[in-house]
Formats: C-alpha cells, structure tokens, sequence
C-alpha cells in the first residue's frame, strides 16, 4: 500500500508492516485524516499505541507526515476501496468530521466502505465518529437526522452504539484535529459525537 512521509510516497508490504507493528497490542486508524493532525497528536501523546491516518488526498499530509514517530504511518487510500494491508489490524477507528463521499457513503450505507469497515478491524473494535452540522447541511441533511442515519446505518453493519452526544465548542476545540478547531471557531460549531463497538 502508498505510504507518505513528507512529499515521499513509499510503497509498503505486509512483511514491513508487520515489523513495524510487532511491538503494538493496540492499533488506531483514522479515516478521512486530513492533514494528519490527530494522528501525530495522538501518536505522541499514547506512545504505546500504533496511529495509522487514512486519507485519498496526500497534499495536506506534507507537514504532519514528515515528523519521525515511531508509531505513526500515513497511508494515502480512498474509505471506499482500503488497502488488503490493513485487513483485521485495527482496534480502534476514528471518523473525525468526515465530508464528500465518506460520508456520502455514511449516510447511504455504501457497501464499499461498511464491508471495509468490518474487514479492516478486530472483533469488539471501538469506533468514534464525530459529524458536525455544516457537512452534513452540505450533504442535504439536518445534524440530527444525518447522524440518527448514520447510526442507523452502522447498526444494520455490525456496530452496537456505546453512546451518542451533542458536543459543544469547548469540546470542539480540545480535540486534536485541525477540523475541529476550524469549526470551533467557525460560524456553525453544531457537532456530535457517536461511539460504537463491533458486535
Ligand atoms: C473535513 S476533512 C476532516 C479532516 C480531519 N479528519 C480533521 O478533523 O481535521 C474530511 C477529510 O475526509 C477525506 N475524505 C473524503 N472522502 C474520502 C474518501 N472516500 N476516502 C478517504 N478520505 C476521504 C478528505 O480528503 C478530507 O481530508
């Protein structure tokens, strides 16, 4: 699968991977990752967990990606179609305020990417998606209807809702990633926090 690191795309097969692993129980991976943020953050704050950002686009990955963390990989992939490396690796996902077709495919249950959900985790993974108000107004849904939709649909695939929340802008701006900072501040900071475990 596409590796990057900087501006250096580096391609990396099961064996690197594995090696690259093998000293970690506990795996995150974070789809739609942006500019890879939230991965850094977190790879340098729980050092004893491996953080594994996903996204289709490598031009906002540049700067995150370069920082040399040990437990941290950045793999350029589209949600729809995600990389036979990652089968059964993950024992946590995170969502965080995903837009175009992740979550077009959230909300009208897309086989591609509900199906690579479950392929890429472990059984009893946890997985916590924020949505916020703006991407889905954007998408033709109301903040609550879109995420009663996408809870709706993750249930129908495998995931047992854990809990369900209104965040607010304080909230928002304590989470690690360049999204929710942007929104914290921004003119709709409307979002809410879904959590699930796999069946
Ligand atoms: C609003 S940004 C959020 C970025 C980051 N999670 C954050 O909180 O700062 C949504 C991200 O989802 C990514 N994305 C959208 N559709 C995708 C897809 N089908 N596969 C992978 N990434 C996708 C976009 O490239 C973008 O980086």
């Amino acid at each position: 699968m596409e590796t990057i690191r900087g501006r250096m795309s580096h391609s990396i097969g099961l064996t690197e991977l594995s090696e690259r692993l093998a000293d970690y129980n506990q795996i995150s991976l974070d789809l739609g990752t942006g500019d890879g943020r939230f991965v850094r953050c977190m790879a340098e704050k729980q050092k004893d967990r491996f953080f594994i950002g996903v996204d289709a686009c490598r031009e906002n990955l540049r700067a995150n990606s370069l920082r040399k963390l040990p437990n941290a990989l950045f793999v350029i992939a589209n949600a729809h179609a995600l990389p036979f490396e990652l089968n059964g690796l993950a024992s946590h996902i995170t969502i965080n305020f995903p837009w175009g077709s992740l979550l077009e495919s959230l909300l009208s249950n897309d086989r591609c990417l509900m199906d690579g959900l479950l392929v890429i985790t472990r059984p009893c993974a946890a997985m916590e998606i924020h949505l916020n108000g703006e991407a889905l107004s954007t998408a033709g849904w109301t903040l609550e209807a879109g995420a009663d939709q996408i809870e709706n649909n993750l249930n129908a695939s495998g995931w047992n809702t854990k809990s369900k929340s209104c965040i607010d802008e304080h909230t928002l701006r304590s989470l690690p990633t360049t999204w929710a900072k942007r929104l914290a501040f921004g003119r709709d900071p409307r979002a809410i926090r879904l959590s699930f475990q796999r069946e």
